[in-house]
């Protein structure tokens, strides 16, 4: 039977129930038509595949599996090859342990540090995030298991992300934060996606028409399916309408009966037909995945291999003074620091992956040649290995500083005191501030590097291999340098991205802001010159010598400009780029094509993809501010109107951003700015609150989140429950309970918040008897026991 002909036999009751979670990981299935569930799994830099009883932040162990670096880490590679490589051998632990959809790889825009999840995701920039997303596509979906970009769309902070508003100018909506997700559907041909918790522009990402429908489906022509993530969806009907597929994890039936009455009792809102159309991509998908042969297991030491392998090439060399790496045989080393014994390979939260081994670097020292001393004014050179706190860097949380903790560099500075020749090996899954800088030589950034980082390192350090990695975002002097320094509102609803397009190095490069090392910085043990740059209407070529006396790896990037321009423009933006392995003493000719993307602009007059007539620069370079070559190409234009007088918005037409008005903004908006909501709260309001909430009870409630919190901050461990509880809305409470509460019992608990006790008490008390009478007689008619 086709997927087709399997939909004529469903009943409303099988097709509502099909478009969301039976528990925590697995969709519905249809015994009687042989449809079988399709399990999700995370996660985007190894599997998270819990058995038995599911959690969603992994309180129960997951099944071992390969720690690979996180998506943060293997983007400085800039090798698409690599990420193919790695959604390979992902795609094949998915298969060896019965996963159909593996949740990743996650892709959001980096719009400012302290985002607590930018270890998970790849860049600052859409066409590296773009490219590096649809080659882990690529590779994960070569292994007949399909791949789950996420978290579509505009998802850049963690704090109340479950409720709050990304307020974001269409253009720059389009160019920034869609443009990676485009990529890694067109290219990547991704078979899901993964719609975000936070509404976008005042819609919620799982029912907003205009991404899901003008733009994943008609515009990308996506065929798929969108899951919502873990408790995303708000109007479930509304989601399907959207052609959103499947609602996780587990609702119970409530969202199931909300959708067969807005069909059956008259209320219009949806049609059999749009439930049918909803229900075809995941009927396809549980016929493709129905003879997957779960039974091969995979190679734990080639996959242990491959992890190693991607550590090395993202490895990036920020400070070498004095050559003083790669260190000579028989170095006298002294190793120092908290991640000497207890690597930080990894970030919290749903990413986290139970390793199927983990080095130390204590453990591997003794496979190199070198000497191990114990103290520091023993040593030819200390090696410190230091970084990010766990807390730092997780899911459910922004980070509060972008600072390393204090107490490590009060253990650099002592350090100091006894031997000057210092290298830093710092593992972190985002940039950080480097006041210390001066007391290294050297410094080595592994990022978070996986299980096989301790090796991977040593084998830089040691000069058995070349750090060929460069950054994939920027590293400012201080968070308030950044162009979103004024625009966190923590305590609000709306977020309003007043910086437009200019994040990352798109405005440290217009705006003249000095930058501790650029994106796309990296140093390698050999040297690289370029020479003849050749521009056509194709792309451009030009020349890279190796002029060092060792193989390397050199990284080509290619950014174009337009000085004279109607329109809002960073001073350049990367349109490519390229990594290539040179002999000592050789040359290669590199090449870099022009694509649909190199010239175009969202045109918020037509509505398109247009060009902007007249002379463009392009610039080959080795990082965003070591530009080697450039060149220009003139090119005819699509259209001629412009969608605004740049002398309207003259904190964009300099990208000077951080400081931009209401009234400037709303003019780049081009619509009136929404206005945050008063009074009492609602069932889209966050838990944390309750803080202010009528009612004593809620307010203690709100006092005992506030204090686990609290407390795990103090201990340096992230408590991932109480993170998750604190920032969800009062409505994610039916969607997380697997049934036991409905959306009206929601209303009630809101009502007791409100003050109402009583009248809220009665409400939670009936809706619950309502509730569990009515999914059992659903249950039971679904698979037919009655
Ligand atoms: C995360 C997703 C993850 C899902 C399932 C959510 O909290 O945002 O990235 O895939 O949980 O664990």
């Amino acid at each position: 039977m086709d997927a087709k002909e399997i939909i004529s036999k469903l009943t409303l009751m099988e097709k509502a129930a099909l478009l969301s979670g039976k528990n925590e990981w697995e969709s519905r299935d249809i015994p009687r038509l042989g449809i079988n569930s399709i399990s999700f799994s995370d996660g985007p830099h190894g599997l998270r595949r819990q058995e038995g009883a599911g959690d969603h932040l992994g309180l129960n162990a997951s099944l071992p599996a390969t720690c690979f670096p996180t998506a943060a880490t293997v983007a400085n590679s800039w090798d698409e090859s690599l990420g193919q490589e790695i959604g390979a051998a992902l795609g094949e632990e998915a298969l060896a342990q019965n996963v159909d959809v593996l949740l990743g790889p996650g892709l959001n825009m980096k719009r400012s540090p302290l985002c607590g999840r930018n270890f998970e995701y790849f860049s600052e920039d859409p066409i590296l995030a773009g490219k590096m997303a649809a080659s882990y596509v690529r590779g994960i979906q070569s292994r007949h298991i399909y791949a789950c970009p996420k978290h579509f769309a505009v998802n850049s902070r963690e704090y109340r992300r479950m409720a709050m508003n990304a307020v974001v100018d269409e253009r720059t909506l389009r160019e920034i934060y869609l443009t990676a997700f485009e990529i890694a559907v067109k290219e990547g041909g991704a078979k899901t996606i993964m719609s975000a918790y936070n509404e976008v522009n005042g819609s919620y990402a799982n029912e907003n028409k205009h991404l899901l429908v003008d733009i994943l489906r008609n515009e990308w022509g996506f065929d798929g399916i969108v899951v919502t993530d873990w408790g995303a969806s708000n109007d479930h009907v509304e989601g399907v309408k959207c052609q959103s597929n499947v609602e996780m994890p587990n609702p119970g039936l409530d969202s199931a009966r909300e959708l067969i009455s807005a069909v059956t009792k008259g209320e219009g809102r949806i049609t059999e037909e749009e439930i049918d159309r909803a229900i075809l991509p995941i009927i396809e998908a549980a016929i493709y995945f129905k003879d997957n042969d779960h039974t091969k297991g995979f190679d734990i030491e080639a996959h242990h291999a491959i992890a190693r392998k991607a550590a090395i090439q993202s490895a990036v060399l920020l400070k070498n003074d004095e050559d003083i790496l790669p260190l000579k045989k028989g170095t006298k080393v002294c190793l120092k620091g908290p991640f000497v014994d207890k690597p930080r390979y990894q970030g919290s939260g749903s990413s986290q992956v139970n390793s199927t081994k983990v080095e130390t670097i204590r453990q591997q020292i003794s496979s190199y040649d070198l000497t191990v001393v114990d103290s520091p004014d023993k040593a030819d050179v200390v090696l410190f290995f230091f970084g990010l706190d766990e807390i730092a860097e997780s899911e459910g949380a922004d980070r509060m500083s972008i600072d390393v903790p204090e107490y490590q560099i009060k253990e650099l500075e002592e350090l100091t005191v006894y031997n000057k020749h210092i290298v830093g090996v710092m593992s972190a899954g985002s940039s950080v501030k480097m006041p210390w800088i001066d007391k290294l030589q050297g410094l080595l950034h592994g990022y978070l590097t996986g299980q096989a980082g301790a090796s991977a390192l040593l084998d830089i350090i040691t000069g058995q291999e070349v750090p060929t990695g460069k950054l994939s975002e920027s590293y400012p002097y201080a968070y308030s340098d950044c162009s979103v320094v004024n625009y966190s509102d923590q305590d609000k609803r709306n977020l309003q991205y007043r910086e437009g397009p200019f994040i990352g190095y798109r405005y440290y490069d217009t705006a003249d802001v000095a930058v501790l090392f650029p994106f796309g910085y990296g140093l390698s043990y050999t040297s690289f010159e370029y020479s003849d740059l050749n521009v056509s209407d194709k792309g451009v070529t030009f020349t890279i010598s190796n002029t060092g006396k060792r193989d390397g790896a050199e990284i080509a990037q290619l950014y174009v400009g337009k000085k004279e321009s109607g329109l809002i423009r960073p001073k350049k933006e990367l349109k490519g780029f390229k990594k290539v392995w040179i002999k000592a003493g050789e040359s290669v000719n590199v090449e870099i094509p022009f694509d649909d993307k190199t010239f175009r602009y969202f045109s918020t007059v037509s509505g398109k993809w247009e060009i902007e007539g007249g002379e463009y620069q392009i610039y080959v370079g080795a990082s965003s501010l070591d530009i080697k070559l450039s060149g220009s190409i003139t090119k005819e234009g699509t259209i001629s109107e412009l969608p605004y007088n740049l002398d309207d918005l003259p904190s964009y037409k300099t990208g000077k951003v951080r400081n931009v008005h209401y009234e400037e903004f709303e003019k780049l908006y081009a619509r009136p700015l929404p206005e945050e909501k008063v009074g009492d709260l609602d069932i889209n309001d966050a838990l944390c609150q309750m803080k202010d909430a009528k009612s004593g009870i809620c307010r203690l409630v709100y006092k005992i989140l506030k204090n686990n919190l609290d407390k795990s901050y103090e201990k340096g461990v992230p408590d991932l429950n109480t993170m998750f509880i604190y920032n969800m809305p009062f409505r994610a409470i039916s969607k997380m309970s697997g049934g036991m509460v409905s959306r009206q019992m929601v209303e009630s608990i809101v009502t007791i918040a409100n003050g109402h006790f009583f009248k809220g008490l009665g409400g939670v008390i009936t809706g619950f008897f309502k509730n569990k009478s009515a999914n059992k007689k659903y249950e039971s008619r679904l698979y037919h026991r009655e």
